[in-house]
């Protein structure tokens, strides 16, 4: 049972128990439904009271169904807002912990609200790229006014119960509760008082206006274009609000109603709900069960006190948990140090970091230079320099000190984990944490799972991503695991655009205007192009058939690295980061196709962007079919969270499964003709064949 009923008195109590947030699934629904039924044939009860059990009141849509049929079969949120409408006897809503979207638009349709404090109060619809679809629109503005109800819902954030309840002439709360633990009571005693009460009152009968009207909502529509570029909601959310202002209520309704089913479509919106899940789903391996039991980590340690070490320590601060930084040298550890104090005091500066916090943060890092230092950690983190001789000495001198049990994990970016845990006789305690640069900033942490890597390890560390706020995703072994195996493609593409007529910056803004946070030359300035040389230098020895544009290369070999040098693919003002078109690598550039006989050609933005995002697409089956990952959103949480793939497109492999796999694979057939393309890069991966042949979806 999913709602209890219980009679307390003259008073039923209808308790939602949907664990964990009572979210409004149809079992639930029909339990408030019938709750209401037997109220209302009981001769002894006067009044009604529904709360939830747990943690909340209400989290809303109980996200289980969403996009499938229960969420639509009777009775549908509407029909049971609709029956505590015409309850014959008063419905109050005991509020606590969490209201939000269906939550709070089934507490707007009681007659009565009386509210805890502490309670998180929202409609976040618009987070999934839609607008409440029962009311929400309609009833908040009439209860909190038009601003603060806009505020709201084109925001999605939550607001605090005593906030709105100290509001001077707010409505949504009919009384605040002294504190969560006599809500109950108290509630139950409000009930008494207004059983009485005829006629009962709702909120859609109060009136809805707003003193500019006209006005009022043209501001708010240009707030909105403003902060919302890529994605429709919002704005919608400003027409269903301004339709509660205008109409009658029932219009207003059909109204809202029909702008959430428009937006229910949108590619926008399918693509934020499917990162909603492919989140959720990301930190769940599908043969780590969620009990397996977890390591403690009460102490990290960290070797190398570089660009990554540092930032990588900073998580850990941040958390509460304290560090130590290991170094080969003093002076190396003082620059480290100096770094992360640099990093706290620009973020104190600017009002987001308090001096005391800053304080309390630097007092839980210790520095040495003796890994005798580090045998109490439970997790200890290398990032050292990337050679596999130099984690060789880590790792085995980790092995030495390090307690049973402690988690010995590599922050590499390309070597082996399997061989790097090799180096050590406890294999099973090894595994790779990627985190990306800057590591305190950047929310993606690629967990990588070696062979011999423990079920409890790979635990602890999903567990640990989340406390220090990371999203992490799980990738196998392989040459630049998830994410920078599927960036080679992507930039070996961008090379020959340049090659075949491109400039750089033609590329850039075509993927830009895509909505990538920055185009593959902008982002090669900024991560530093000798990165990819020194790659490159290694596969020619390795994979001498690989096919690049020689351009990369000549850049480099004129010391163009990108922004630490000044100059790259761009020119750079001193101390400034606007990339200016450079004519030295222009002219570099015709050079180069003149020498190579190729006659340039004025490429379309249409096949730039499919260019370089087909080829993440189709290393990304690769990845999928080979086990590297084990769920195509998890391709799509790397994409989103750590190489700036526009969220409104939903990561690679969704906006392939949305543009059609069929037409993905005609596309990179087309690609495989061009002589100046690689036609085996262009090879449609099997999965990607077999489900482009038959008409599915990567998901
Ligand atoms: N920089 C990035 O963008 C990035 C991103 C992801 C992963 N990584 C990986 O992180 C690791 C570190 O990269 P980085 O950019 O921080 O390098 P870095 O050169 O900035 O820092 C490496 C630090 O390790 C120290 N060090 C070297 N050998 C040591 C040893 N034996 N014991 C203790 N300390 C030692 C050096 O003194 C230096 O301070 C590499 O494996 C790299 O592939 C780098």
């Amino acid at each position: 049972m999913t709602a209890e009923y219980q009679v307390h008195g003259d008073v039923a109590v209808i308790t939602l128990n949907n664990p964990p947030v009572n979210g409004l699934g149809l079992a639930t629904r029909r339990g408030i439904v019938e709750g209401l039924d037997r109220a209302q044939a009981d001769a002894a009860v006067k009044a009604i009271v529904i709360t939830g059990a747990g943690g909340a009141f209400s989290g809303g849509a109980d996200i289980k169904e969403f996009g499938t049929d229960k969420s639509l079969q009777e009775p549908n949120l509407h029909s049971v807002i609709s029956a505590i409408e015409h309850c014959e006897k008063p419905v109050v809503a005991a509020i606590h912990t969490v209201c939000m979207g269906g939550g709070l638009e089934l507490a707007l349709g009681c007659h009565y609200r009386v509210a805890a404090p502490g309670c998180s109060v929202a409609l976040p619809e618009v987070k999934l790229g839609l607008l409440p679809g029962a009311g929400g629109t309609q009833r908040l503005p009439r209860v909190v006014g038009v601003e603060a109800a806009l505020n709201m819902i084109v925001s999605g954030e939550a607001v605090k119960s005593e906030f709105i309840g100290a509001v001077a002439g707010q409505k949504l709360f009919d009384k605040m509760a002294a504190s969560p633990e006599s809500l109950a009571e108290e509630a139950l005693a409000f009930a008494r008082s207004v059983a009485d009460a005829r006629p009962l009152p709702l909120v859609r009968n109060l009136p809805c206006k707003h003193p500019e009207g006209d006005a009022y909502f043209q501001f708010a529509r240009n707030m909105v274009k403003g902060m919302a570029r890529n994605f429709p909601a919002p704005a919608k959310c400003v027409d269903a609000v301004e339709a509660a202002t205008k109409k009658k209520f029932a219009e207003g309704l059909a109204t809202e109603r029909e702008l959430f089913i428009n937006l229910m479509w949108t590619p926008e919106s399918r693509a934020l709900r499917h990162l909603f899940f492919a989140e959720r789903a990301a930190s769940k391996i599908p043969d780590v069960p969620s009990d397996t039991p977890k390591r403690d980590i009460k102490k990290v340690g960290v070797i190398g006190a570089g660009t990554m070490g540092g930032g990588i320590s900073m998580n850990f601060l941040n958390a509460g948990i304290p560090v130590t930084i290991l170094e080969t040298k003093q002076e190396a550890l003082d620059r480290g140090i100096a770094t992360i104090q640099k990093n706290y005091e620009a973020q104190v500066k600017k009002g987001k970091l308090k001096e005391d916090k800053y304080q309390q943060r630097m007092a839980l890092l210790s520095t040495t230079l003796n890994y005798d230092d580090l045998k109490d950690c439970d997790l200890i983190i290398e990032a050292v320099f990337e050679e596999l001789g130099v984690k060789e000495t880590v790792f085995k001198q980790l092995d030495k000190v390090a307690k049973p049990g402690a988690i010995l994990a590599s922050n590499t970016s390309t070597l082996d984990v399997d061989k790097i845990a090799a180096f050590t006789q406890r294999p099973q305690d090894v595994v790779g944490m990627h985190f990306f640069s800057p590591a305190n900033v950047m929310r993606l942490l690629e967990v990588v799972r070696g062979k011999h890597t423990a079920k409890d390890v790979l635990a602890t560390v999903m567990a640990i991503a989340k406390k220090i706020k990371k999203t992490a995703v799980v990738s196998g072994v392989c040459d630049g695991f998830i994410g920078n195996r599927m960036i080679e493609r992507y930039s070996q593409q961008a090379g020959f655009l340049l090659d075949e007529g491109c400039t750089p910056s033609q590329v850039d803004k075509a993927i830009e205007k895509f909505g990538f946070a920055m185009g593959p030359f902008r982002m090669g300035d900024l991560a530093g192009n000798d990165i990819g040389w020194a790659i490159r230098k290694r596969r020619a020895v390795e994979q001498p058939d690989m096919k690049y544009s020689k351009t990369a290369d000549l850049l480099c070999e004129k010391g163009r690295f990108g922004q630490k040098t000044g100059k790259g693919w761009y020119d750079y003002a001193p101390g400034k980061r606007d990339a200016i078109p450079s004519q030295e690598v222009l002219d570099m550039i015709e050079q180069h196709r003149k020498d190579a006989g190729i006659a340039p050609r004025k490429v379309s933005d249409e096949e730039i962007v499919q260019r370089l995002v087909y080829s993440l697409v189709n290393e990304g089956a690769k990845i999928l079919e080979e086990g590297i990952a084990s769920k195509s959103g998890d391709i799509d949480m790397v994409y989103l969270t750590g190489y700036g793939f526009p969220i409104h497109r939903g990561g690679p492999m969704h906006y392939a499964s949305e543009v059609g796999l069929f037409n993905v694979v005609q596309a990179m057939q087309r690609f495989a003709r061009n002589p100046l393309d690689d036609a085996r890069a262009w090879q449609p991966a099997p999965l990607l064949a077999q489900l482009a042949a038959e008409g599915k979806a990567f998901a």
